[in-house]
This record gives C-alpha cells, sequence and structure tokens, in this order.
C-alpha cells in the first residue's frame, strides 16, 4: 500500500520521506501525537489500513473499519502562535473537497465546521488537534478519516441513515491508494499558502460550506439555541442570527450544530 501510495505523489512532494503505513492501530491521530512529542518533523504522514479507536470532533468515535476508508494525519509545525492558526481546519476541509473532486469526480460539501458530506449525509470528517504555547506552536495534528467502500449496512446502526460512502455515491470502486495520495497532494499545497492566504482560503470555505444560510440548532453548555447561520468569520466561527434577530459568534470548541430537521 506505501509503495502504491508513493508512486501517485510528485517526486516534488517532501513529504513523501516521512511516510509511515500502519496496517492496524487505534488511531492515526494518536500515533502522530505521540511521534511529534518524540520529536517527529513537519511533514510526518501516518496513514492507517484500520484503526480500533478512531476519534472524532467532540469526544466521538469514527468508525474505520479494515480497507473500507482512508484514515490518515499528519504532523504540521507552523512557525506562528496558535492565534494565527484558528482557520487551520476550514483550510483542511477546502483540501480534503478538492482531493475528493480529483480522485473520485465529485466535489463533496462542508457541513461547519469539520464534516464532509454529500447530499446530506456524512462522508467523512477532520480532527484538528493543537500543542502550544500562548505564543508558539509546536505541532498541529491534521487528522482526515474518508469512508470509501462501505454499504449503508457497513455503518454501524447509530450512524446509518446519516452516513455515506464514495463507492455508494459513484457506484464505481475506490482506489484507496490514490485517493490517499490526492489527500497527501492537496494537504501538502495548503500547507505551502496556509499562513499567506488565509482570507482566499476562508473565502472558499464559505463557498463550499453548506450550514450557511441554514437553520439551525446547536447545544451550548447543554441548552439548546435556535438560529440562522448567515456568516462564518475570518478565524472559522459561525456567526449566527438568533431567534432575535441579534448576531452571536459560535466557535467550534464547544457546540454540536444540526440542522433544524436532522444531520444538515
Ligand atoms: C469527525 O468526524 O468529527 C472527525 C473524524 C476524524 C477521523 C480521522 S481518521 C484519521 C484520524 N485519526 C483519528 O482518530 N481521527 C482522525
Amino acid at each position: 500500500m506505501k509503495k502504491e501510495i508513493l508512486s501517485y505523489l510528485p517526486e516534488q512532494c517532501q513529504w513523501r520521506e516521512h511516510l509511515h503505513w500502519y496496517e492496524s492501530i487505534s488511531s492515526t491521530n494518536d500515533l502522530a501525537k505521540k511521534m511529534a512529542n518524540e520529536g517527529a518533523p513537519h511533514g510526518t504522514v501516518l496513514i492507517a489500513g484500520h484503526q480500533t479507536g478512531g476519534r472524532g470532533r467532540l469526544g466521538r468515535s469514527f468508525s474505520s473499519p479494515a480497507g473500507m476508508g482512508v484514515y490518515l494525519s499528519v504532523i504540521l509545525r507552523p512557525e506562528c502562535g496558535p492565534e494565527k492558526l484558528m482557520h487551520l481546519t476550514c483550510a483542511c476541509a477546502v483540501a480534503m473537497c478538492n482531493a475528493v473532486e480529483n480522485a473520485l469526480a465529485f466535489r463533496p460539501s462542508v457541513k461547519w465546521i469539520n464534516d464532509l458530506v454529500y447530499e446530506k449525509k456524512k462522508l467523512g470528517g477532520i480532527l484538528t488537534e493543537l500543542s502550544a504555547s500562548s505564543e508558539k506552536t509546536d505541532y498541529a495534528i491534521v487528522g482526515i478519516g474518508i469512508n470509501c467502500r462501505q454499504t449503508q449496512q457497513d455503518f454501524p446502526a447509530e450512524i446509518r441513515d446519516i452516513a455515506t460512502s464514495s463507492e455508494m455515491i459513484t457506484g464505481k470502486p475506490c482506489d484507496l491508494a490514490f485517493l490517499c495520495a490526492s489527500m497527501i497532494c492537496a494537504l501538502w499545497q495548503m500547507d505551502q499558502t496556509l499562513l499567506c492566504k488565509k482570507e482566499e482560503m476562508m473565502n472558499l470555505y464559505r463557498k463550499d460550506c453548506i450550514t450557511l444560510g441554514q437553520p439551525i440548532k446547536f447545544l451550548q453548555d447543554t441548552h439548546v439555541q435556535y438560529g440562522t447561520a448567515v456568516d462564518i468569520d475570518a478565524d472559522g466561527a459561525l456567526i449566527v442570527s438568533d431567534q432575535n434577530g441579534i448576531l452571536r459568534t459560535v466557535s467550534s470548541g464547544e457546540v454540536s450544530v444540526r440542522g433544524m430537521y436532522g444531520y444538515i
């Protein structure tokens, strides 16, 4: 698998040199963190064929059955303070829409802030984790999982109605190695302009984000609140007009956003 992935990556991509493939591990994000703490360099890529403890945002699990999806994490060491990286998840989301479009010939959308979706169902997700002091970023881990080969029955019962896979969408077999290489390449390109093209990236994110303009409910400190998503600010926070027409800024850390009538 590693050889195949490398065969699709351009020679100029320096991340080729630090690419690790694992048949089965708990979570590529967890192992990436351990490796980053032990000094692994910027651009270290970890890919797993299977995760036994795949994680998502807000402490949720991410179903990662063997050979059914792409599960990967990258260690980034951007030379800036953490306040300059607030848009990282959004930038990765746009990169992943580009990667899927390039490899699979359809473009997913993004449900704010980190879900890749297609026709109102979840195709994959992004989990960004940061280790930083107030002025310096030690590392960021960007973890992405994309469902590829599942049929509806392959998903755990609790997500069966809201999950999809690339094969369910296209009806064609998915080349996991090619998709994986396309994702690595898109992340590598994103990394080159992450700090200098923030505004452009956020404009692209707004275009891909289907949450904008939607009536939503969001859970904040166990309170359900209602509103309409009207914009996304420069750092990726959602601007919501509440029931009284008052604008509120909702940041991704603590809220779960749902459409009024379901997952989207
Ligand atoms: C989400 O759905 O909230 C995000 C899902 C992120 C899943 C990926 S799979 C590779 C990496 N390792 C993990 O444990 N999680 C991310």
